[in-house]
Protein backbone atom coordinates (compact mmCIF):
# COMPACT_ATOMS: atom_id res chain seq x y z
CA UNK A 1 0.00 0.00 0.00
CA UNK A 2 1.13 3.56 -0.17
CA UNK A 3 1.23 6.04 2.11
CA UNK A 4 1.14 9.63 0.34
CA UNK A 5 2.93 12.21 2.78
CA UNK A 6 1.98 15.21 1.29
CA UNK A 7 -0.91 16.12 -1.02
CA UNK A 8 -2.60 19.39 -1.12
CA UNK A 9 -6.74 17.92 -2.33
CA UNK A 10 -8.34 21.16 -0.85
CA UNK A 11 -6.26 23.01 -3.92
CA UNK A 12 -8.57 24.89 -6.28
CA UNK A 13 -7.52 22.58 -9.25
CA UNK A 14 -10.07 19.54 -7.28
CA UNK A 15 -13.10 21.70 -7.17
CA UNK A 16 -14.66 19.99 -9.99
CA UNK A 17 -14.03 16.60 -8.66
CA UNK A 18 -12.26 16.15 -6.18
CA UNK A 19 -14.43 13.33 -4.18
CA UNK A 20 -14.07 11.35 -7.73
CA UNK A 21 -10.24 11.97 -7.41
CA UNK A 22 -10.22 11.11 -3.62
CA UNK A 23 -12.90 7.74 -4.37
CA UNK A 24 -10.53 6.45 -6.54
CA UNK A 25 -7.49 6.34 -4.65
CA UNK A 26 -7.74 2.65 -2.94
CA UNK A 27 -8.19 1.05 -6.64
CA UNK A 28 -4.56 2.39 -7.07
CA UNK A 29 -3.10 1.01 -3.77
CA UNK A 30 -3.07 4.33 -2.33
CA UNK A 31 -4.45 3.43 1.35
CA UNK A 32 -3.63 6.82 3.23
CA UNK A 33 -2.78 10.44 2.61
CA UNK A 34 -1.59 13.48 4.58
CA UNK A 35 -3.46 16.73 3.49
CA UNK A 36 -1.11 19.85 4.11
CA UNK A 37 -2.32 23.16 4.63
CA UNK A 38 -0.38 26.07 3.27
CA UNK A 39 -2.18 28.84 4.76
CA UNK A 40 -4.39 30.21 7.23
CA UNK A 41 -7.65 29.62 4.83
CA UNK A 42 -6.70 26.02 4.34
CA UNK A 43 -6.10 25.49 7.41
CA UNK A 44 -9.55 25.07 8.05
CA UNK A 45 -10.12 23.24 4.44
CA UNK A 46 -7.59 20.74 5.56
CA UNK A 47 -9.53 19.74 8.41
CA UNK A 48 -12.86 19.94 7.06
CA UNK A 49 -11.33 17.11 4.43
CA UNK A 50 -9.73 15.29 6.87
CA UNK A 51 -12.52 15.30 9.20
CA UNK A 52 -15.13 13.86 6.27
CA UNK A 53 -12.45 10.95 4.96
CA UNK A 54 -11.13 8.58 6.94
CA UNK A 55 -7.62 7.87 5.34
CA UNK A 56 -7.16 11.37 4.87
CA UNK A 57 -5.01 12.98 8.14
CA UNK A 58 -4.30 16.98 8.35
CA UNK A 59 -0.56 18.83 8.78
CA UNK A 60 -1.72 21.88 10.09
CA UNK A 61 0.36 25.39 9.13
CA UNK A 62 1.14 28.08 7.56
CA UNK A 63 3.99 28.04 3.87
CA UNK A 64 6.63 31.04 3.56
CA UNK A 65 4.96 32.06 1.05
CA UNK A 66 2.08 32.85 2.82
CA UNK A 67 3.20 34.12 6.08
CA UNK A 68 3.13 38.15 4.97
CA UNK A 69 -0.08 38.79 6.60
CA UNK A 70 0.21 36.37 9.46
CA UNK A 71 -0.52 37.96 13.38
CA UNK A 72 -0.37 35.84 16.84
CA UNK A 73 -3.84 35.75 17.11
CA UNK A 74 -2.94 33.42 13.84
CA UNK A 75 -0.22 31.12 15.97
CA UNK A 76 -3.16 30.95 18.83
CA UNK A 77 -5.29 29.92 16.15
CA UNK A 78 -2.80 27.51 15.22
CA UNK A 79 -2.57 25.74 18.47
CA UNK A 80 -5.78 25.63 19.79
CA UNK A 81 -6.96 23.68 16.43
CA UNK A 82 -3.83 21.44 16.37
CA UNK A 83 -4.54 20.74 20.12
CA UNK A 84 -7.83 20.31 20.13
CA UNK A 85 -7.95 18.04 17.23
CA UNK A 86 -4.04 16.07 17.35
CA UNK A 87 -4.68 12.78 16.36
CA UNK A 88 -3.82 11.36 19.46
CA UNK A 89 -7.13 12.49 21.01
CA UNK A 90 -8.68 9.97 18.95
CA UNK A 91 -8.79 6.83 21.56
CA UNK A 92 -9.61 9.29 24.47
CA UNK A 93 -13.06 9.38 25.63
CA UNK A 94 -13.21 12.79 26.92
CA UNK A 95 -11.97 14.11 23.91
CA UNK A 96 -14.18 12.45 20.85
CA UNK A 97 -14.86 13.15 17.50
CA UNK A 98 -12.74 12.79 14.32
CA UNK A 99 -8.96 13.37 15.55
CA UNK A 100 -6.75 13.70 12.68
CA UNK A 101 -4.18 16.57 13.13
CA UNK A 102 -0.63 14.85 12.66
CA UNK A 103 2.16 17.30 12.20
CA UNK A 104 2.37 21.14 12.52
CA UNK A 105 2.93 22.36 8.70
CA UNK A 106 3.87 22.76 5.71
CA UNK A 107 6.79 25.76 7.39
CA UNK A 108 9.96 26.57 5.90
CA UNK A 109 11.71 29.21 4.00
CA UNK A 110 11.37 29.87 0.36
CA UNK A 111 14.55 31.76 -1.10
CA UNK A 112 13.23 31.42 -5.07
CA UNK A 113 9.84 32.67 -5.10
CA UNK A 114 10.67 35.60 -1.83
CA UNK A 115 7.09 36.28 -1.72
CA UNK A 116 8.15 37.71 1.72
CA UNK A 117 10.91 39.45 3.24
CA UNK A 118 13.39 36.83 4.48
CA UNK A 119 13.41 37.76 7.71
CA UNK A 120 9.74 37.93 8.30
CA UNK A 121 9.77 34.50 6.70
CA UNK A 122 12.54 33.18 9.50
CA UNK A 123 10.41 34.93 12.35
CA UNK A 124 7.47 33.22 11.43
CA UNK A 125 9.26 29.57 10.59
CA UNK A 126 10.38 29.72 14.10
CA UNK A 127 7.01 30.99 15.66
CA UNK A 128 5.18 27.38 14.15
CA UNK A 129 8.00 25.54 14.98
CA UNK A 130 7.33 26.82 18.21
CA UNK A 131 3.67 25.95 17.99
CA UNK A 132 4.68 22.65 17.14
CA UNK A 133 6.73 22.03 20.43
CA UNK A 134 3.58 23.24 22.57
CA UNK A 135 1.29 20.71 21.08
CA UNK A 136 3.85 18.13 20.49
CA UNK A 137 3.85 17.14 16.94
CA UNK A 138 6.07 16.47 14.29
CA UNK A 139 7.00 19.13 11.75
CA UNK A 140 6.59 19.19 7.71
CA UNK A 141 9.18 21.65 6.13
CA UNK A 142 9.12 23.27 3.01
CA UNK A 143 12.94 24.12 2.09
CA UNK A 144 13.79 25.85 -1.12
CA UNK A 145 16.85 27.51 -2.20
CA UNK A 146 17.51 27.68 1.56
CA UNK A 147 19.50 24.88 2.38
CA UNK A 148 21.96 26.66 4.68
CA UNK A 149 18.99 28.57 7.03
CA UNK A 150 16.62 25.86 7.62
CA UNK A 151 19.16 24.15 8.74
CA UNK A 152 20.59 26.73 11.12
CA UNK A 153 17.16 27.00 12.25
CA UNK A 154 16.23 23.45 13.05
CA UNK A 155 19.15 22.81 14.25
CA UNK A 156 18.55 25.31 16.85
CA UNK A 157 14.88 24.80 17.08
CA UNK A 158 13.70 21.51 16.13
CA UNK A 159 16.30 18.45 16.32
CA UNK A 160 15.28 14.44 17.75
CA UNK A 161 14.42 11.24 16.07
CA UNK A 162 11.05 11.44 14.16
CA UNK A 163 11.02 15.44 14.50
CA UNK A 164 9.84 16.13 11.02
CA UNK A 165 10.03 15.57 7.61
CA UNK A 166 11.80 17.99 5.29
CA UNK A 167 9.40 17.83 2.15
CA UNK A 168 10.43 17.47 -1.55
CA UNK A 169 14.02 17.11 -0.98
CA UNK A 170 16.02 19.10 -3.56
CA UNK A 171 19.28 19.55 -2.09
CA UNK A 172 22.45 17.77 -1.99
CA UNK A 173 23.18 14.06 -0.68
CA UNK A 174 25.65 16.02 1.57
CA UNK A 175 22.65 18.27 2.91
CA UNK A 176 20.46 15.12 3.08
CA UNK A 177 22.97 13.84 5.48
CA UNK A 178 23.35 16.89 7.84
CA UNK A 179 19.28 16.75 7.95
CA UNK A 180 19.47 12.73 8.53
CA UNK A 181 21.66 13.74 12.13
CA UNK A 182 19.35 16.08 13.07
CA UNK A 183 16.58 13.57 13.14
CA UNK A 184 14.60 14.48 9.71
CA UNK A 185 12.92 12.08 7.49
CA UNK A 186 13.34 12.68 3.19
CA UNK A 187 10.63 12.83 1.52
CA UNK A 188 10.71 12.71 -2.46
CA UNK A 189 8.30 12.75 -5.17
CA UNK A 190 7.96 13.27 -8.74
CA UNK A 191 11.55 15.36 -9.47
CA UNK A 192 13.11 11.57 -8.97
CA UNK A 193 11.42 10.53 -12.24
CA UNK A 194 12.80 13.58 -13.92
CA UNK A 195 15.67 13.59 -16.23
CA UNK A 196 17.43 16.97 -14.66
CA UNK A 197 16.08 15.33 -11.73
CA UNK A 198 20.15 13.66 -10.95
CA UNK A 199 20.05 15.59 -7.22
CA UNK A 200 16.52 14.35 -5.92
CA UNK A 201 18.15 10.43 -7.45
CA UNK A 202 21.21 10.36 -5.87
CA UNK A 203 19.23 11.33 -2.64
CA UNK A 204 16.65 8.02 -3.37
CA UNK A 205 19.31 5.95 -3.37
CA UNK A 206 21.24 7.12 -0.30
CA UNK A 207 18.39 7.65 1.89
CA UNK A 208 18.32 5.25 4.94
CA UNK A 209 15.79 2.56 4.41
CA UNK A 210 13.93 3.84 7.36
CA UNK A 211 14.31 7.32 6.78
CA UNK A 212 12.49 7.74 3.25
CA UNK A 213 8.85 8.72 2.54
CA UNK A 214 6.85 8.86 -0.49
CA UNK A 215 4.71 12.39 -1.44
CA UNK A 216 2.89 13.92 -4.42
CA UNK A 217 2.97 17.50 -3.51
CA UNK A 218 -0.44 16.98 -5.72
CA UNK A 219 -1.48 18.98 -7.53
CA UNK A 220 1.85 19.85 -8.37
CA UNK A 221 5.00 17.84 -9.77
CA UNK A 222 3.23 15.45 -11.32
CA UNK A 223 5.97 12.27 -12.21
CA UNK A 224 6.92 11.05 -15.66
CA UNK A 225 5.00 10.39 -17.32
CA UNK A 226 2.68 12.78 -16.95
CA UNK A 227 4.93 15.34 -16.02
CA UNK A 228 3.08 19.00 -16.42
CA UNK A 229 0.02 17.53 -15.71
CA UNK A 230 -2.67 18.31 -12.64
CA UNK A 231 -1.14 15.41 -9.89
CA UNK A 232 -2.73 13.09 -7.94
CA UNK A 233 -1.62 10.01 -5.34
CA UNK A 234 -2.24 7.47 -8.19
CA UNK A 235 0.98 8.55 -9.69
CA UNK A 236 2.90 7.49 -7.05
CA UNK A 237 3.85 4.14 -8.42
CA UNK A 238 5.51 6.17 -11.23
CA UNK A 239 7.44 6.99 -8.39
CA UNK A 240 7.71 4.02 -6.30
CA UNK A 241 9.33 2.44 -9.57
CA UNK A 242 11.70 4.99 -10.16
CA UNK A 243 12.83 4.78 -6.25
CA UNK A 244 13.22 0.74 -6.49
CA UNK A 245 15.19 1.07 -9.33
CA UNK A 246 17.66 3.42 -7.90
CA UNK A 247 17.83 1.24 -4.61
CA UNK A 248 17.79 -1.96 -6.67
CA UNK A 249 15.02 -3.14 -4.75
CA UNK A 250 11.18 -4.07 -5.35
CA UNK A 251 8.46 -1.21 -6.10
CA UNK A 252 6.59 -3.65 -3.11
CA UNK A 253 9.38 -3.35 -1.00
CA UNK A 254 9.61 0.53 -1.09
CA UNK A 255 5.80 0.78 -0.90
CA UNK A 256 6.45 -1.46 2.30
CA UNK A 257 8.78 0.58 4.23
CA UNK A 258 7.71 4.02 3.04
CA UNK A 259 4.38 3.23 4.20
CA UNK A 260 5.88 1.89 7.65
CA UNK A 261 7.95 5.35 7.59
CA UNK A 262 5.20 7.31 7.13
CA UNK A 263 3.14 5.63 10.03
CA UNK A 264 6.31 6.03 12.55
CA UNK A 265 6.65 8.99 11.87
CA UNK A 266 3.01 10.93 12.22
CA UNK A 267 3.18 8.64 14.91
CA UNK A 268 -0.06 6.74 13.77
CA UNK A 269 -1.32 3.30 15.86
CA UNK A 270 -4.02 2.47 13.52
NI1 LIG B 1 3.22 21.23 -0.46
Amino acid sequence: MIFDTHTHYDDTKYEDDREAVLASLSACGVGRIVNIAASMASVDTTLALAQSHDFIYAALGVHPDEVGELTEADMDRLTELALKYAYRNAGDPKKPGLNKVVAIGEIGLDYYWDESPREIQKEWFVRQLDVARAVDLPVVIHSRDAAKDTFDILKEHCTGEGCGIVHCFSYSKEMAREFLNLGYYIALGGVTTFKNGRAAKEVAAYVPSDRLLLETDCPYLAPVPNRGKRNWSGNLTYVADAIAELRGITREEVENMTWENARRLYRLND
